[in-house]
């Protein structure tokens, strides 16, 4: 799952309350397949045990830089050779000081200087310590050396104060990951644009023509795409879902500003994916006030709304993949929209079968292209994502 599995990652805890999240990130580092290595500072153990890691990672967490037990002699040039990235949740401001300086008082600070995986640093502290020039001085030193900085992120703290010092959200963090560790993947370079969620007709202030849609599938192709290295632009109808990290989010409402961002994002891209549910019809006329009830019933006039991959015609060096969700005759509709619409590659679901309707986390499919059609297992909408971007990546490079 994910970019992930078998990745050597060095997770090094600092001295803040949010260490107690750290335990939280380690779980689901592991339960995602990473070889992780927990580094804590002296502070962080005031908050925290090596315990706490070792026994969610299943390895020896480490605090000791003089630790002479320890099976490598040179413990920290070992770690630091074989991580692919330096996770620091939570930097605590004197964490960062140090990296920043390239002083090498404790394990994390000395495995940031002998390292040359990338670093993802997550700052976690008062808003005093945060906004002090002092601070914001080192992570500038710190962005200026190719670092990625995530958060923090503004709320309550543990001190009672408000502003800008909570840490990232353990998901935000393991976006972070996954995309350092995308960079340089089939896709490095390419330009994605992913459409996602259904679109909202307005019927009267009040009211709209929606469907169930939630958007799960297009942000998990998002993400994907994300993972292996590509610039990602997520067009997405209203979806209740977190934004990913390093992705370009565009919100939108109607089919027509739907079309409007696709069309203009795709004039430089390199791949468009639509996986958005795109209403096909849009009330005649937008009514200002809201719809009376009536004693009789209500007819409201509909026309169609503009169809995004048609007009997006044929393009050179673009890669058109769409969508087509069925309640019956899945292959025969999407072969026909597959060369209605011109597409390189069309996904086909089955919306009435168990595991596939919207909102559900899990999709079957089949991928039909102009000579072929391969049928997917029931696979979670990531996985199902992966198998595209497959297909993509291998399109894109024709
Ligand atoms: O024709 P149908 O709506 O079933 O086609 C589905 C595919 O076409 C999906 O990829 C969908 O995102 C796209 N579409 C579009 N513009 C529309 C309707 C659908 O691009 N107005």
């Amino acid at each position: 799952m994910y970019n992930l599995t078998d990745r050597q990652i060095v997770l090094g805890v600092s001295g803040s309350i949010a260490a107690y999240k750290a335990a939280d990130l380690a779980s689901k580092l592991t339960q995602a397949g990473v070889r992780l290595d927990v580094l804590l500072t002296p502070a962080a153990v005031e908050f925290v045990t090596p315990l706490t890691f070792q026994s969610l990672s299943g390895r020896p967490a480490y605090v000791d830089m003089f630790d002479t037990s320890s099976a490598a002699a040179e413990l920290h040039i070992e770690l630091a050779r074989r991580a692919e990235a330096l996770l620091i949740a939570p930097a605590s401001a004197t964490t960062i000081a140090r990296v920043a300086l390239g002083l090498a008082e404790d394990m994390i600070s000395l495995t940031a200087l002998a390292t040359r995986a990338p670093i993802i640093v997550c700052p976690a502290m008062d808003p005093q310590m945060f906004e002090h020039e002092a601070t914001q001085g080192h992570l500038e030193t710190l962005r200026g050396r190719g670092a990625h900085v995530v958060g923090p992120e503004v709320g309550r703290l543990a001190s009672g104060h408000t502003g800008p010092g909570r840490m990232s959200e353990v998901d935000t963090i393991i976006g972070a990951l996954r995309y350092v560790l995308g960079r340089g993947g089939d896709l490095g370079g390419k330009k994605v644009v992913v459409s996602a969620g259904g679109t909202q007709e307005p019927i009267d202030p009040v009211r709209y023509f929606g469907n169930y849609s939630s958007g799960k599938m297009g942000y998990a192709l998002a993400e994907a795409a994300r993972d292996r290295g590509a610039d990602v632009v997520l067009v997405s109808g209203p979806a209740a879902l977190p934004h990913p990290y390093a992705v370009r989010l565009l919100s939108v409402r109607r089919a027509a500003e739907m079309r409007d961002a696709v069309l203009d994002e795709c004039a430089a891209a390199d791949a468009v994916i639509m996986a958005a549910a795109v209403a096909d019809y849009q009330p005649a006329e937008a009514v200002g006030q809201k719809i009376k009830r009536r004693r009789e019933g209500l007819s409201l006039s509909l026309v169609r709304t503009p169809d995004i991959l048609a007009e997006l015609g044929q393009r050179e060096g673009l890669v058109k993949v769409g969508f087509a969700a069925e309640s019956e005759e899945l292959l025969a509709n999407a072969r026909r929209k597959l060369e209605e619409k011109g597409l390189d590659l069309i996904v086909a679901n089955d919306v009435t079968a168990e595991g596939c309707g919207f909102g559900s986390d899990t999709n079957k499919v089949i991928l039909l292209d102009g000579q072929s059609e391969e049928e997917l297992p029931l696979l979670d909408k990531y996985e199902v994502a992966a198998r595209v971007l497959d297909r993509v990546a291998a399109l894109v490079r024709r």
